[in-house]
């Protein structure tokens, strides 16, 4: 049997009671339940500090335990999805420094699955596409904006809303499904490319 799917998620929104944060855990129990492994790197709960480009190569040894983990699960990652709050038409800058830490390395064929928050505005999902494309990763056709009247009214002690429209929830399977299968596919295809890891410059 294949092993499971790894995938990373990380979360963009810097405050606690965050539909952002909201949607991205939900896609993550979804995706557990559909069996994959999660590694969900929540951006309020490790803020990573400012990228130093003079660290960047020390991918093995970098002194911020956030930063570490990030990288730790992104050399593991079979796919991604990257969600993100609508911050002045686009998407937030903790997630932005996220991705700075990243490289080509990283997301050369893998799908990344895009999620936001902000009156369904496409507006940081359509960025985050070029921004993807830039690391030569493979954005997926599906994916996941959404509002305020998406959410259950009050976020508990947790920060967290429950998702209730039912159309986002049908949208968030779909999501899920299409990150699964690119991915399937794409780690195959890796296998049939050899070692693009190291190929890279
Ligand atoms: C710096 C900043 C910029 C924002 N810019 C926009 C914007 O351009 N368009 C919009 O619809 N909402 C904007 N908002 C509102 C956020 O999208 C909204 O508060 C959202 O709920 C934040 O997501 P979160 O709940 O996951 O933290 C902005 C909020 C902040 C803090």
């Amino acid at each position: 049997m294949a092993a499971p799917l790894e995938i990373v998620i990380l979360s963009g929104s810097p405050r606690r009671r965050s539909y952002t944060r909201s949607l991205a855990h939900h896609i993550g129990d979804v995706l557990r339940r559909d069996g994959a492994r999660v590694e969900l790197i929540d951006l309020h709960e490790t803020p990573l500090p400012s990228l130093d480009p003079e660290l960047r190569g020390a991918r093995n040894i970098h002194p911020d335990a956030g930063v570490a983990t990030l990288l730790r699960a992104a050399a593991a990652a079979d796919a991604y999805v990257l969600a993100s709050p609508t911050y002045h038409n686009s998407y937030a800058g903790v997630l932005k420094n996220a991705l700075d830490y990243l490289s080509i390395h990283d997301f050369r064929y893998r799908p990344v699955g895009l999620a936001g928050h902000g009156g369904r505005s496409t507006q940081a999902v359509d960025h985050l596409r070029q921004v993807v494309r830039g690391v030569l990763g493979v954005s997926i056709p599906t994916q996941v904006c959404t509002q305020e009247s998406d959410y259950a009214g009050k976020a508990g002690e947790s920060g967290f809303y429950d998702i209730v429209d039912s159309d986002i929830r049908e949208r968030i399977e779909r999501f899920a499904q299409e990150l699964l299968l690119f991915a399937e596919h794409m780690r195959d295809l890796r296998a049939a490319a050899g070692s693009p890891r190291q190929s890279l410059r």
